[in-house]
């Protein structure tokens, strides 16, 4: 009896040790280990109370008292169990590997924003230095310098990519709130913007997202006088965040559309 309680639980032991090295060469967490070990234990349990002599028949009432107590004292050993392991809420891990996304995403973001405005920048040398030239041989090239930083920066947001991530602005910012875009968004609350490309400098329309009080819209002077375009962006946005969103309203010349007229306000 004693022998054979001994022989099974020394292979209880033995396969729990093999369980726990096959693990760990798997990479299991310590604490998963020492769970397939406490299973292999627990198995040979079952096999040591297998050879236990069978109890005494019991029936009728004291029956259905014995089978409510079993169930009680196994769900007490399992709900208690259980509990000693480390819980794990999903939502904070969820939470957790947003965090670490959001940071990373953040880094290479920023850093391809950067590499773009930096072209469009050199591009606006090159075209200023063109513009000198021209003014230089006199060929009566009426290119104002602000043209053609302008030009320069419409080739640096026609280089696509600033473009795209201008997009991403709009609907990370949630422009489309108030203003009606592609047909989409806006609750009647602020002016369509499909054709603002042609109404509006690049430099203007950082100024607009920057200080929306320094422009007001033909048309909407109420919303104007009530502040409702949010000065917030100022505080919510990197620079090269507003030049990529920039870069992208300068892409939007559909004149098929009525973007209202803007009007330069003399602040006091
Ligand atoms: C809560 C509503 C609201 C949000 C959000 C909002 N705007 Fe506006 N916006 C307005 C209103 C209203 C006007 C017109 C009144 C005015 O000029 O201030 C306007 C005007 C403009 C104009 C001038 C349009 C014209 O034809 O003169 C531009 C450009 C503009 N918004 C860009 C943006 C961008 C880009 C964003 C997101 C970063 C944004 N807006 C977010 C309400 C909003």
């Amino acid at each position: 009896m004693l022998k054979s309680i001994v022989k099974k639980g020394m292979i209880g032991v033995l396969v729990g040790i093999i369980l726990v090295i096959v693990a760990r060469l798997t990479h299991f967490p310590p604490m998963f280990q020492a769970m397939f070990f406490i299973y292999a234990i627990l198995g040979a349990v079952v096999f040591i109370l297998l050879d236990a002599p069978s109890m005494n028949r019991i029936e009728g009432g004291k029956a259905v008292v014995a089978l409510v107590l079993f169930y009680v004292v196994l769900s007490g050993v399992y709900i208690a169990g259980a509990s000693l392991w480390p819980q794990y809420d999903p939502e904070v891990e969820k939470g957790k590997i947003k965090k670490i996304l959001k940071a990373k995403r953040a880094k290479t973001n920023l850093g391809k924003q950067e590499e773009l405005i930096a072209r469009a920048k050199a591009l606006a040398e090159r075209a200023k230095s063109i513009t000198k030239q021209l003014n230089a041989l006199g060929a009566g090239a009426q290119v104002a310098s602000q043209g053609a930083s302008e030009v320069a920066f419409t080739m640096g947001a026609a280089s696509g990519d600033l473009v795209a991530l201008g997009k991403e602005q709009w609907d990370l910012q949630e422009c489309y709130n108030c203003h009606k875009l592609f047909g989409i968004g806006g609750k009647k609350r602020g002016p369509k913007l499909d054709n603002i490309g042609n109404l509006m400098t690049p430099e203007q329309l950082y100024e607009k997202i920057l200080y929306p009080k320094r422009w007001m819209t033909e048309g909407f002077e109420k919303q104007y006088k009530k502040g409702k375009m949010p000065d917030k962006y100022r505080d919510l946005m990197e620079d090269s965040e507003v030049q990529a969103l920039v870069a992208f309203l300068s892409t939007l010349r559909d004149t098929s559309v009525t973007t209202p007229k803007p009007i330069k306000m003399k602040l006091k």
